[in-house]
């Protein structure tokens, strides 16, 4: 008994962690699970919105036949991806939790175990959603802030730079909330407002969310 009230919209998803390569068998990521991203895109097309989800590496199965999938690993082939489809959609909601460094080479070969100690150089990856933000035409933008201390301002600080519409902060402080967990808790900021929310299941996040966002878009 859905309302169709995302019908003609086409909305993209990021989700999940990205790996980014040492070597062919080593990795730096993070505890993202891509949970959060999934119930996002399962919502929006139950909504009738076309959506678009790239993820991640997750073990996160799409049940919904109607999102179309999008697999990536690592932050660059992410940022390619998203900009396949970004003059097209109109609304963009970052989950993903990117990795902000990425190593400067991949070694070829598996690194041996000699030293007492390695040191690896890591470089700053782009920046997805600041990108997204910079070449920002008539896409409504929502960030995902995590964070784990001056969480407000934090959050409102990404709002800001990264040029968007929206921001859900959830906060590691908050037991239940964040990476892997089944639920979430999570406050929503604009330029203008702040909405609080209780701890609930990722599926009832995601329908406050877009909630949200069509109550902004409607305006
Ligand atoms: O996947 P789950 O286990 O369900 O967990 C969900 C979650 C905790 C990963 C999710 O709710 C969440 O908070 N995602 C954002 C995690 C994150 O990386 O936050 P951040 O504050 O570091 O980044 C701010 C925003 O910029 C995010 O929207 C992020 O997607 C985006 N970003 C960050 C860095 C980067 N290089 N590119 C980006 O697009």
């Amino acid at each position: 008994n859905h309302k169709k009230t995302l019908e003609g919209k086409t909305v993209l998803i990021t989700a999940g962690p990205t790996y980014e390569a040492i070597d062919p068998v080593r990795f730096i990521g993070n505890h993202s699970s891509g949970k959060m991203g999934f119930s996002l895109a399962e919502e929006a097309s139950k909504r009738g919105a076309k959506v678009i989800l790239i993820s991640g590496p997750t073990s996160q199965v799409m049940g919904d036949k109607n999102v179309d999938v999008h697999k990536v690993t690592s932050a660059k082939e992410m940022l390619q991806k998203v900009f396949e489809f970004y003059d097209t959609i109109d609304i963009g909601i970052a989950s993903a939790a990117v990795a902000d460094y990425a190593p400067k080479e991949i070694a070829k070969e598996k690194i041996k175990k000699n030293d007492d100690s390695l040191t690896i150089e890591l470089i700053k990856n782009p920046d997805i959603l600041k990108t997204m933000g910079e070449k920002k035409t008539h896409q409504f933008l929502v960030g995902f802030a995590l964070e784990t201390q001056n969480e407000e301002e934090n959050a409102k600080g990404k709002l800001e730079k990264k040029n968007l519409d929206m921001i859900v902060l959830n906060s590691l402080r908050d037991e239940g909330a964040g990476f892997k967990n089944d639920t979430n808790k999570i406050k929503i900021f604009t330029q203008t407002e702040k909405k609080e929310f209780e701890l609930k299941s990722k599926d009832d996040v995601a329908k406050d969310i877009l909630n949200f966002v069509e109550s902004q878009i409607l305006k």
